[in-house]
């Protein structure tokens, strides 16, 4: 490995650039129950929002609040005026589901870049607010000048937070895009023999230190977007020590694309 793709610096570049924008933004956060994976990502964002000079608005809402409650109190917030974007904290209960609540919210206030009107503008190259990891993953390789025009880019995962919106941000004709793009899943067959053709590859699977080194080609660059809780540690879907020699470049876990996320999604605060 010759370049370790660190994700602090790329964020700090961010948040100071957030830092010199006026007016001030808030981010108004809209959260149902309690969950652990939910507390440690509103803990990142409270402690980016505060480095950023960005105010919170939290509504939290009971576990079990009922359906009219949730999306009233979403209504509220958006009519409030208070907030220049919303985020809606995952995990929602079934009663109200992230769909249905993205349409009150509406495309203005999307800061996550998830309304059907902000991902069809992705689709069509043309995007005005990006999802926050895909995002994530072009402000690192705009960081660290990794150019995808022309690179075979294989990206594992086909989610639609993550594989789908960034398949679509890489064939754009722009800069940043015009890869060749293939997207892999848990149907692929023979994703070693695809993976191993990657200049470039991507991966978001969930799988703990899934891709091991038979999975990559010399001198690739390897970005983890994967993180996962495995005896206790916080890993990624690539195992780094198996991979690292053979690659070119890599990103750690934790310390890579994860931390520039929450910083992607308040700079699209500055956006909408
Ligand atoms: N860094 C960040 O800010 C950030 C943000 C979001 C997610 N994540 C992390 O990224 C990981 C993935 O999350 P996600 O939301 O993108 O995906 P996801 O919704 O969990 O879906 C997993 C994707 O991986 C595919 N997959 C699963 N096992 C596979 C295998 N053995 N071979 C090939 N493909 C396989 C699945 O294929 P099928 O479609 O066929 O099921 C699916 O497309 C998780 O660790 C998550 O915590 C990180």
């Amino acid at each position: 490995m010759q370049i370790l793709l660190k994700g602090t610096i790329v964020a700090d570049k961010i948040i100071q650039r957030l830092k010199d924008f006026s007016p001030k933004r808030t981010l108004g956060i809209v959260r149902v129950g309690s969950y652990p994976g939910s507390s440690s990502y509103l803990k990142g964002i409270k402690k980016t929002a505060s480095k950023a000079e960005v105010s919170l608005e939290l509504l939290e809402l009971e576990k079990n609040a009922p359906e009219e409650e949730i999306k009233n109190s979403v209504r509220e917030m958006k009519e409030s005026g208070k907030v220049d974007g919303i985020l809606l904290m995952e995990p929602l209960p079934t009663c109200a589901p992230i769909q249905e609540l993205i349409e009150i919210v509406g495309k203005d206030l999307d800061v996550e870049g998830i309304h059907p009107y902000n991902l069809g503008k992705t689709l069509l190259g043309a995007s005005e607010i990006i999802i926050s990891t895909p995002k994530a993953v072009l402000e690192l390789m705009d960081f660290y000048k990794i150019k995808p025009e022309g690179k075979n880019t294989v990206i594992l995962g086909r989610s639609n937070v993550v594989g789908k919106p960034l398949a679509n941000l890489l064939l754009r004709k722009s800069q940043f895009g015009n890869a060749t793009v293939t997207v892999c899943h848990s149907r692929t067959k023979d994703l070693k023999k695809i993976t191993k053709k990657a200049d470039i590859l991507i991966v978001s699977i969930g799988k703990p230190q899934f891709v091991t080194e038979e999975f990559i080609k010399e001198g690739a660059i390897v970005i983890d977007v994967g993180i996962n809780e495995k005896e206790g540690k916080i890993t990624g879907d690539v195992d780094f020590e198996s991979v690292k020699d053979k690659s070119y470049a890599i990103t750690p876990v934790p310390g890579g694309v994860g931390s520039i996320t929450t910083a992607a999604l308040l700079s699209n605060l500055y956006q909408l």
